[in-house]
Parts: C-alpha cells; sequence; structure tokens
C-alpha cells in the first residue's frame, strides 16, 4: 500500500460514500475513466479487490470496508492538523470549505467576495449542490460549513436561521395571469407546471404548501436547475414556485413576473449549520459570525431590492 496516494483514497472514499463512480467523478471533478484507473492502481496494490458489482449496484467487499473505515480515520485526522495548522495562522491564511444548495449559489459567493476582501489569504471552497446532497454531506462532516434550508430533526447539528428565503410563483412577463391580483390557489393548479428535480428543497416546501391545501398541481416538466426553469417560463412552458432569489441579477428588462397568489410567498429561510460536537476552525467560526450579519452585506448590493419583496424589476413585486 505504500505506493497508494492520498488522492486514491480520496477517490476511494468517495465511490465508497456515495456508492457510485459516476457521482464520485462528478464530485472530484474527474472524469470516469481517472476514476476507475485510480482504483485499479489501488487496488492491484493491495492485492484484493475493493467493490463487487451485483446488477448494477457496487458493494464494499470485506477489504474494500476495512479501507472506508481506514479512509475516515485518516482524513478525519489530516483535517484535524489542517484546522491546527489554520488556528495558528489566526485568519491571514487557512482554508474555508462550504457545501450550499443550489437556490443559495445566489447570494454566497457575494457574501463570499466581501468576506474575502477583509480577509485576503484565506481560500475558499464552495460545493454547489441540492438539498439532499448537502444534507449527505452534513451527515458525513464532509465541509466547514453548510446553507441550506431547516435541517431535519433527524440530524444530528447545529443551525441557526439568518436569512429569509420567499418562495414566488414566477411566469413569463407577459403570461396572462401577470396583472391580476390575489390569484386563487385552484387557478394555478389549472397551469402547466415545472417543478425542481427530487432532492431538492424547494420542490419540497412547494409539494408540502399544494399538499395542506388539498390542491394538486399539473406538472408538466421536471428541471434540475433554476436556471433552466426561468428560461422554460420565457419560453412560455409553464409556471414554477421559485425562491426569489433566483431574479438576483434580472435587469430592469427582466422578462419574468412575480405572480399574486393566494397563500404567496411561502416563507422559508436560509440556515447555517454543521454537526453537532464539530470544532469549528477559526476561519469557519469568523464566517458564520459574518453570515449573523449577512442581510447588512447584502444591503449594499443590487441583489437585497430583488429579495426584499419590493423589487421594481418585478410586476406585483
Ligand atoms: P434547493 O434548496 O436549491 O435544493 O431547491 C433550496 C431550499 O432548501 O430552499
Amino acid at each position: 500500500m505504500r505506493h497508494s496516494t492520498i488522492r486514491q483514497l480520496e477517490v476511494f472514499e468517495a465511490i465508497a460514500r456515495l456508492n457510485s463512480f459516476t457521482r464520485a467523478a462528478e464530485e472530484l471533478f474527474l472524469t470516469q475513466p481517472t476514476v476507475s484507473m485510480q482504483i485499479k492502481k489501488l487496488t492491484d496494490d493491495i492485492g484484493l479487490p475493493l467493490f463487487e458489482q451485483v446488477g448494477k449496484k457496487i458493494y464494499l467487499t470485506e477489504a474494500g470496508k476495512e479501507l472506508y473505515q481506514t479512509c475516515q480515520g485518516i482524513f478525519e485526522h489530516f483535517s484535524r492538523f489542517e484546522m491546527a495548522v489554520s488556528n495558528m495562522k489566526g485568519l491571514k491564511s487557512g482554508k474555508l470549505r462550504l457545501a450550499v444548495v443550489t437556490t443559495a449559489k445566489y447570494f454566497t459567493p457575494r457574501l463570499l467576495g466581501t468576506f474575502c476582501q477583509q480577509y485576503p489569504g484565506i481560500d475558499v471552497s464552495l460545493k454547489v449542490t441540492n438539498r439532499e446532497r448537502v444534507l449527505e454531506r452534513l451527515t458525513g462532516n464532509q465541509d466547514d460549513l453548510f446553507i441550506l434550508g431547516q435541517v431535519p430533526e433527524s440530524i444530528d447539528a447545529v443551525s441557526e436561521v439568518f436569512l429569509d428565503n420567499p418562495l414566488v410563483v414566477l411566469a413569463a412577463a407577459d403570461h396572462p395571469l401577470a396583472d391580476q391580483k390575489n390569484i386563487s390557489i385552484d387557478r394555478i393548479c389549472e397551469e402547466s407546471f415545472i417543478m425542481r428535480e427530487p432532492g431538492s428543497g424547494t420542490r419540497m416546501a412547494t409539494e408540502r404548501f399544494f399538499n395542506d391545501h388539498n390542491k394538486k398541481l399539473k406538472v408538466r416538466m421536471e428541471l434540475g436547475s433554476n436556471e433552466a426553469i426561468k428560461q422554460a417560463l420565457v419560453g412560455r412552458l409553464g409556471i414554477a414556485v421559485l425562491s426569489r432569489h433566483t431574479l438576483a441579477l434580472d435587469g430592469p428588462m427582466g422578462q419574468l413576473a412575480e405572480l399574486n397568489v393566494e397563500g404567496f410567498p411561502i416563507e422559508r429561510h436560509w440556515y447555517f449549520a454543521y454537526p453537532s460536537g464539530k470544532q469549528l476552525s477559526v476561519v469557519a467560526q469568523a464566517f458564520l459570525e459574518y453570515l449573523r450579519h449577512a442581510d447588512d452585506y447584502l444591503e449594499d448590493l443590487s441583489c437585497r431590492h430583488a429579495i426584499s419583496g419590493h423589487c421594481p424589476l418585478l410586476k406585483n413585486g
């Protein structure tokens, strides 16, 4: 095993955790042949197979299970060492690993911009993925801090609200409902609806809202990205419920309208979270403190107008 590299162990750990070569390749920004090659080398060094494939599923062999446990120990020691070193350096340098849900990408990079201006030596890595995967990363203690909607009670984590996240009904600016007031939920259910993918927090909150009102949406299409949904709205494929944050950069010539629908916006919030008992690095603590004032930092930025509920750029907004 002395020939195995940390990179190979990283690749192995990601496959074992995600139960998939494809997802591991995606997460590590590698191609699938590279991932397979790394595992082949590692398997050759160890001299025993690490995975077995039954049908389309992969399982860890006994040797694979042992190695997975060993990897977890190694990476935990590494991250403790990294933290100790970065704490010694204070806020002059160090690493901040963030994982945020897809919709939080509309404001997190802006917040990071001002934070990094204050602490230029800090090296930031930002993982953007949907709610389900962020929850997996939170449970696996894979990053320093997480930004998402409310954390389920079944997960042992510390979390705190730091920003509002209103979910609104959007349509093309020239949609027949765009000029109407107090549109009923029944009327919305007559329209073709474009829904986020399973695992999305926006989808979860939307489904809960319509279920709570005993109403059924006419879902015409599922799309895995807020931007793709906005394009579909402009293409008049239907209407959708999205966070008002998704409109952050849409200028005065915006091609979307926020519909005035009874019961909307759905009041959702952004939380930062980390696993209970996790020792936060000095850098993570500084960012957490910074997030507590996110509202003030966003105040100066143009996107603040789009999320305040009085957006001059939106019809009815
Ligand atoms: P999503 O999460 O980007 O996965 O939809 C947003 C949310 O939880 O509100």
